[in-house]
């Protein structure tokens, strides 16, 4: 019996000390191969008398079952080990500094619509909108451009192969097709701003064949040209920040207003730089009037208890007037170096209580 201790301590000294799977390899042989000690001991069963064999037998076969289990565990932990060993050095540290990438800005463009409706939700004015896939009713027809007028080539329209019935779609020329869509589905009294995409067929230093626009309509009784001026009068000297713009009013003609006015803000050309709010020139900055009173019939609104005035100006325009860029085509090349010099962070936006730009 005693040797059976002694060899069941000395097996499991040399499991443990084996530090990898062949050493252990190594000891199992000793122990349980064919002629192992263990197995030698087993195989000497046979030559015993029946009470040797009684006491021996379940002794060293229990041997040899707890040197089996000692083993299996040995192998099993040094295969744990071996695969944390392989983990630790195969990982990726993924607490390592990304490489440093160019932050996203806000494009001038919706910066400036940003400011403009700011502006104009202050001053009591909702958000509406429509789409920019129009038809001729909303684009033309109901804003009393006369069917075949110039006026409708005028506008370089996009239009788009016609439809079976002959109609043809078109991407809208400008946002005043809101104006309908809101009179159609909306009562008096009635104080909106539409922003939206424009399309024209156009491209040059100064056009380009999709632009923004932000549309205003105001339609209540008793709404006259004073009113309209001093709106937009109001929403100039805000925008560019200053007390000390000046605005004048010229004759113009839209089919969709009468009497119609393109406002000018007064500007100073000389030295190479526009500079808006000094000098004696003139810059033209949006087209306004009092809303046509055919406008209002093909919208259901009675001329004679309601009036009322529409304005509608390019955004991207005004966002080069306040911002300093030159050419409008830069304005939507995407050019992410030109977008990291003009943007603005995305965490200001503007609101009348934080101020504008
Ligand atoms: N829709 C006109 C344009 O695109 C601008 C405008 C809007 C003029 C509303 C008068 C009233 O040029």
């Amino acid at each position: 019996m005693t040797d059976l201790i002694a060899l069941e301590a000395d097996l499991t000294a040399q499991i443990a000390a084996a530090a990898d799977p062949a050493a252990l390899e190594a000891v199992r042989v000793a122990a349980l191969g064919k002629t192992g000690a263990v197995s030698t001991l087993l195989k000497s069963l046979g030559g015993m008398n029946t009470e040797d064999r009684q006491v021996q037998g379940p002794a060293i076969n229990g041997l040899r079952d707890r040197v089996a289990a000692t083993i299996a565990s040995a192998k099993a932990a040094l295969e744990t080990a071996k695969l944390d060993a392989r983990l630790a050095a195969e990982a990726v540290d993924l607490s390592l500094p990304a490489p440093p990438r160019r932050k996203g800005s806000v494009h001038p463009t919706m910066q400036a619509m940003d400011e403009i409706i700011s502006i104009f939700a202050e001053m009591g004015f909702a958000v509406a909108e429509g789409p920019d896939i129009e038809d001729d009713f909303h684009n033309f027809t109901a804003l009393n451009f006369p069917p075949k007028h110039p006026a409708r080539e005028m506008h370089d329209t996009f239009f788009f192969n016609p439809k079976t019935d002959g109609e043809r779609m078109l991407l809208r020329t400008h946002t005043s097709p809101v104006q309908v869509r809101t009179m159609l589905s909306q009562k008096p009294p009635i104080r909106i701003v539409a922003p939206g995409r424009t399309y024209r067929c156009d491209s040059d230093a100064t056009h380009t064949p999709m632009f923004h626009q932000i549309e205003g309509l105001v339609i209540d009784r008793g709404i006259h040209m004073g009113h309209l001026k001093w709106t937009l009068n109001s929403f100039i000297g805000r925008y560019f920040e200053t007390s000390a713009v000046t605005t004048r009013f010229r004759p113009h003609h839209f089919p969709f207003t009468e009497p119609s006015a393109e406002m000018d803000v007064g500007c100073d050309r000389s030295g190479g730089e526009l500079k808006i709010g000094q000098g004696a020139d003139w810059l033209e900055i949006l087209g306004c009037g009092m809303v046509h009173p055919n406008v209002l019939r093909a919208c259901g609104i009675d001329p004679d208890e309601y009036q009322g005035f529409a304005f509608g100006m390019g955004v991207d325009r005004l966002a080069m007037l306040k911002y300093g860029m030159s050419d409008l085509r830069e304005m939507f090349a995407g050019d992410t170096r030109w977008l990291a010099h003009y943007g603005f962070s995305a965490f200001a936006a503007p609101n009348p209580a934080s101020g504008l730009s």
